[in-house]
């Protein structure tokens, strides 16, 4: 089992290699970054862990070499926010940057589950898809934004009313897209159940939604979350390891391309959307089969999902647009 962290050397591509090192289910770990990687590599590979550790540069055919027969793509390159700044702000760089990457995946690991986390997560995801189409290699199935910092968010900010000691015990479905009000948590489906009082389900919505923020402005110009966003890339990624493997009754909610995976057509005709995150059943073909858990959501989470809707189309499109009539 091979994966690659392209984007290695930053916020969150060090801590997310950190992680994957130390994963014993790996058998090779290879790092690309356009700086800096002779260090993370050099740093890491001091780590006695089973996974063999390798780093690579632009520089001599480094991505070639990064990427070649990966089994697992991870994709955390490109700038993130600063204060002031949306997700959709960071589309004109991260687009590129993304395409690039995809088109290597696509040539030197065809087969790779590839995991995007690059911003904007809801226009890089059909960047991707686009780009692996025109390569003549896309399976949605090995396709997937990740939206699991969304979904931790909402475990940890549940918490206080919940009194639970571990807070990733509480399962809550978080859908939609990965920015603002495309981020729906449906706290009406957690398991086990929790008693939101009405007066506080306002302001733990808006705080999962726009959680991203708080960390934006707190690091005052330093960037996004990355440590959060690590564990959180890690937990995606682990699981979907395991479900390759062969673990069963995985279940994650991420960001995939509706009309491609099992079960996922009567969700886009529903909601009108052909991205959109979902509790995913992870299996050793990657997405087995998403689940259409839209019509268990309440009134109140019914309007959420309406202005969702909106959001995501735009950001759809706007993915889409940049690769077949590039800029
Ligand atoms: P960063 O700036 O610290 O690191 C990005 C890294 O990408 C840098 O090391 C840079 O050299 C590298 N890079 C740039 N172009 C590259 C290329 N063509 N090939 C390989 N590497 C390249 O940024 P940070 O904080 O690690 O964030 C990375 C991305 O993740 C941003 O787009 C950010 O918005 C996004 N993000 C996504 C989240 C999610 O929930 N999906 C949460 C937080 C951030």
């Amino acid at each position: 089992m091979k994966a690659v962290v392209a984007g290695a050397s930053g916020g969150i591509g060090q801590p997310l290699s950190l992680l994957l090192k130390a994963c014993p289910l790996l058998d090779e770990l290879s790092l690309y970054d356009v700086v800096n990687t002779p260090g993370v590599t050099a740093d890491l590979s001091h780590i006695s862990s089973p996974a063999k550790i390798s780093g690579y540069l632009p520089a001599d055919d480094g991505i070639a070499k990064a990427f070649k027969d990966a089994d697992v793509v991870v994709i955390p390159a490109g700038i993130p926010r600063k204060p002031g700044m949306t997700r959709d702000d960071l589309f004109k760089i991260n687009a590129g940057i993304v395409q690039g990457l995809i088109k290597a995946s696509a040539q030197y690991c065809p087969k790779a589950f590839i995991l995007v986390i690059s911003n904007p997560v809801n226009s890089t995801v059909p960047i991707a898809a686009e780009t692996l189409k025109a390569e003549g290699v896309f399976d949605p199935k090995r396709l997937m934004g990740v939206t699991t910092l969304d979904v931790v968010r909402a475990e940890t900010f549940v918490q206080s009313l919940t009194g639970e000691r571990d807070p990733a015990k509480t399962v809550i479905p978080v859908i939609g897209g990965h920015s603002g009000e495309t981020i729906v948590p449906l706290f009406s489906l957690a398991k086990p159940s929790v008693n939101i009082p009405a007066d506080k389900l306002d302001a733990l919505t808006n705080r999962v939604q726009f959680g991203g923020d708080e960390v934006v402005k707190a690091k005052d110009g330093a960037g996004s979350a990355t440590l959060s966003m690590a564990y959180a890339g890690y937990r995606f990624t682990e699981k979907l390891i395991k479900a390759v493997k062969g673990e069963a009754n995985i279940v994650e909610p991420s960001y995939v391309y509706l009309p491609g995976v099992p079960g996922g057509d009567a969700i886009a005709k529903e909601t009108g959307c052909d991205y959109f995150s979902v509790p995913v059943t992870l299996g050793p073909s990657g997405v087995e089969k998403v689940e259409n858990i839209v019509p268990n959501a309440n009134e109140y989470e019914k309007k959420l999902l309406q202005a969702a809707y909106t959001g995501l189309k735009g950001n759809i499109e706007k993915g889409i647009e940049f690769v077949k009539n590039p800029p």
